[in-house]
């Protein structure tokens, strides 16, 4: 019998969530979620060291705290990984003039979007845009993230990009959620660039990686071994196929991993082109085909679907996940929580989003916000599901079935938040 820090028992499910073999779910496979009955976890020193039945577990543990799960579903905390939750002020008053009929794409080549909500960002300190983030963390902590992305990308200067770092960093210090940092420098054209993205690569390139790469080496990300990525938006009005191949390779040079926005709205090829550079995770895809699906599906490249921006833009062509998981790709969801294309917090509505319009089942969608999620910021093993050795990220939900957590949408099924064995949030 050995004594630990936390022991939950009594699930009605336990959903495992289990990587197939060390990697994402894929295929048939992500119709089992890995479900113990009456299941229960044994925790200790913020990591998992034992998951099984109820009757298995609890004789041979005493524990400091014990949580009686009475009957409710256990599962692993969410894994969101698109965000850009750093930005300051909102994008309102364009939600309105989307409604009245201006496209995203109009709005940004006219000088607003994500240009708009960098003209606030250069002005904030680090401290106003910790302050303005915050609040939007805690909301996704008790939507049940415990991991979430984050990228830069509204600053689009040198001083201005390494300041949203920073304040990435004081936020991983000042909240329980663990953090992942993405340079996205290559967001959009600033206006001081404006007819001149060609020049604006370079200074990418040469001025922001290099101060950038230097930032991660010396941060507190480097040294628990979190990974730093490198991110364009390949795209009509923001950086063609080439100007995004180039800022990817770039950033390779000076060691991050590669993700890319590709295919949001215009097929420019970046998807077989960010995943021939070895990218961890290609994001969107709405318009990608079923030609370069079926050969993003032999490499290890992760396709997150982010179908609140189609809710949020009202564009129908929600990114084919259903040929994406059929063709034995792994697929993971993530909000993309941003004040322009996806004012978002909560992963549930994304998964209830993805099986209403992608046709992904609850179990898919499950596994998309879990393990797949941490395989697509590459923390597939520490986190993402509910294995011995894991960090102790967990979520009790209001509910005896998973499937719940996606028929029902709108609320918030999550009552209770272990991040790496400490609750760090319950309902009342
Ligand atoms: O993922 N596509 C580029 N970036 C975001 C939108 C950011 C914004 O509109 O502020 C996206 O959709
Ligand atoms: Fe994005």
């Amino acid at each position: 019998m050995s004594h630990i820090d936390l022991l939950i028992h009594n699930a009605a499910q336990l959903v495992t969530c289990v990587a197939q073999s060390g990697g994402p779910v894929r295929g048939k496979a992500m119709l089992d979620p890995g479900i113990v009955s009456d299941g229960a976890i044994a925790i200790h020193k913020g990591s998992i060291i034992a998951v099984g039945r109820s009757g298995d577990i609890t004789p041979n543990f005493t524990a400091a705290v014990s949580i009686d799960a009475r009957g409710r579903v256990v599962c692993p905390g969410f894994v969101d990984a698109h965000t850009h939750i750093v930005y300051a002020g909102d994008r309102v008053g364009e939600f309105e003039m989307r409604i009245q009929g201006a496209a995203y794409l109009e709005i940004l080549a006219a000088g607003g979007g994500i240009v708009s909500t960098t003209r606030q960002v250069r002005q904030a300190s680090v401290a106003d845009l910790v302050e303005q983030t915050l609040p939007r963390l805690e909301t996704m902590l008790r939507h049940g993230a415990t991991t979430v992305e984050i990228k830069t990308g509204y600053g689009l200067d040198t001083a201005s990009e390494l300041k949203i770092l920073h304040a990435i960093e004081e936020l991983a210090r000042r909240q329980p959620v663990t953090l992942v940092p993405t340079f996205l420098a290559a967001h959009a054209v600033p206006p001081e660039f404006s007819g001149r993205a060609d020049d604006y690569v370079d200074l990418v390139i040469d001025s922001m990686i290099p101060p950038a790469a230097d930032w991660y080496q010396s941060s507190s990300f480097a040294a628990q071994t979190i990974p730093f990525f490198i991110d364009v938006f390949c795209e009509k009005n923001a950086f063609s196929l080439d100007q995004s191949r180039r800022v990817l390779e770039a950033g390779v040079k000076h060691g991050m991993r590669v993700k890319a926005h590709v295919d949001e709205f215009v097929n420019l090829g970046g998807s077989l082109m960010a995943s021939a550079l070895g990218a961890v995770s290609i994001d969107h895809l709405d318009a990608t085909t079923s030609e370069q699906i079926a050969e993003i599906a032999g490499s290890s490249t992760v396709c997150v679907a982010i179908p609140a921006v189609n809710f949020h833009l009202g564009n129908p062509h929600y990114a084919n996940a259903r040929g994406m998981i059929d063709a034995g790709a792994a697929v993971a969801l993530a909000t993309d929580f941003n004040p322009g294309s996806a004012p978002c917090p909560s992963i549930q509505f994304v998964m209830a989003l993805a099986c209403r319009y992608q046709r992904m089942l609850p179990a898919e969608a499950l596994l998309a916000s879990t393990i797949n999620g941490a395989y697509a910021v590459g923390l597939g093993n520490v986190c993402g599901s509910l294995e011995p050795g894991k960090w102790a990220d967990v979520l009790i939900v209001d509910a005896a079935d998973y499937r719940h957590l996606t028929y029902q949408f709108g609320g918030n099924l999550v009552r209770q938040v272990i991040r790496k064995g400490h609750i760090v949030w319950s309902r009342n």
